[in-house]
């Protein structure tokens, strides 16, 4: 029987392969997932088979990633607890989907990863596995009784016994999670959050006293909420994210060091750095400020905070994110135009601001007369809008005289 496990090629996954064959006695089919990672994925199938997978399977998502789950993201405004931009949340749902379509394609009656029974990932994989396919078994074996490799050392050690082609290293390191959209940092000195984070963690982007003296822009159109050109250029997307992680990077834009709550209960400190991305959501929310009227621009932000929870805690594949993409959509008619973005010290602040669907009018705003806004009108307006403070006003005197 086969069981698909995704796999990174990093010691845990590694481990996982060969004891998965040797516990349970299955055909493991190693799915790995070009996100954005860098050079992980080098050699990742000779890798895989030299572990003993019976094949591996790598697939480029990028394009599929920003098109399908990135861009409804930056669309919805989503921010968990002010500050993480859901790098990691927004990935697993599409690895798990496709680790389900490899599995019904090979016959597989069993899937498999390697994240932790701590974690939030561990939630994220388990609930697209029983949405997008019921029938089949999950093995989590970090969660395995059976499982006795969850110290580095034990499995730095069970490597070895099986020839496992491993990078070894004994001491405590960062776990990461890196894609297009950005890299994680939990573990080792963070833990503590009185440790400040030390300038060489940092991945993507440079440290912000290292950062230039000299500010970057950068434009951006967007198109119904989707970002479709840089600096003027039509760019798709991929490129577009990989282009502002450049140059953000090089500002040290979208470093964020929180300690957040994850859906299991416990608070875990985490340094996220999203250089290209908190561009996009900063030149997006921007964008909104001038294209949506109050009530719908107030009531999206409710929807944000809901959005961000939804995908946090892995249920994209759940009825309420389609219905939450329908109502964000719809906002997204009109938010339509161009941002210039200022880079500078660890900073992404919107400059500039253009649209042909804009709501701002200066005549009104102006502080001459207008011909729409008689000013006039506001004597009456206050004087109803005022009236149950005032009956409140009125009430309190009365009863504190008394
Ligand atoms: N705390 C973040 C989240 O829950 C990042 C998780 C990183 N995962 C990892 N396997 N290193 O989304
Ligand atoms: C893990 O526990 O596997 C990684 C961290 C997380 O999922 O939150």
């Amino acid at each position: 029987e086969k069981i698909v496990l995704a796999y990174s090629g990093g010691l845990d996954t590694s481990v996982i392969l060969p004891w998965l064959k040797e516990t349970y006695g299955y055909d493991v089919v190693c799915y790995a997932a070009e996100l954005g990672q860098g050079d992980e994925l080098k050699g990742i199938q000779k890798k895989a088979m030299a572990t003993g997978a019976v094949s591996c399977y790598v697939d480029d998502l990028r394009q599929e990633f920003v098109e399908n789950f990135v861009w409804p993201l930056v669309k919805s405004g989503a921010v968990y607890e002010n500050g993480y931009l859901l790098g990691t949340s927004i990935a697993r749902p599409l690895i798990a989907q496709k680790q389900v379509e490899i599995a019904q394609k090979e016959g597989a009656v069993a899937v498999a990863h390697g994240a932790t029974g701590k974690g939030n990932d561990q939630v994220r994989f388990e609930l697209t596995f029983m949405s997008l396919d019921p029938s089949l078994k999950i093995i989590a074996p970090w969660k395995d009784p059976n499982f006795k490799l969850t110290s580095r050392e034990a499995a730095i050690d069970y490597a070895k016994k099986h020839k496992i082609p491993i990078e070894q290293t004994k001491k405590k390191i960062y776990s990461r999670d890196r894609n297009l959209w950005h890299i994680s940092h939990e573990g080792a000195d963070l833990e503590n959050p009185w440790n400040e984070p030390q300038d060489n963690l940092f991945v993507m982007s440079r440290p912000v006293s290292k950062a230039p003296a000299k500010p970057d822009y950068v434009e951006i159109d967007f198109e119904q909420g989707i970002p479709v050109k840089l600096n003027g250029k039509a760019m798709d997307g991929v490129k577009i994210i990989e282009t502002l992680n450049e140059i953000g990077g090089l500002h040290g834009v979208g470093q964020v060091d929180l300690v957040e709550n994850r859906l299991v209960g416990m608070k875990s400190r985490g340094v996220y750095e999203t250089p290209g991305g908190t561009i996009l959501m900063t030149a997006h929310e921007a964008l909104e400020t001038l294209c949506l009227d109050r009530e719908t621009y107030h009531y999206k932000k409710q929807i944000a905070l809901k959005y961000a929870q939804i995908v946090y805690n892995g249920q994209w594949f759940c009825p309420i994110r389609e219905a939450l993409d329908a109502f964000i959509d719809s906002t997204q008619k009109t938010v339509t135009g161009t941002v210039r973005v200022k880079l500078f010290k660890g900073r992404a602040t919107a400059a500039g601001v253009k649209s042909p669907y804009s709501l701002y009018s200066e005549e009104i705003a102006s502080f001459e007369m207008g011909a729409e806004y008689d000013q006039m009108d506001a004597i009456g307006f206050i004087r109803l809008f005022g009236l149950p403070m005032k009956v409140n006003g009125i009430v309190n005197r009365k009863t504190s005289k008394k």
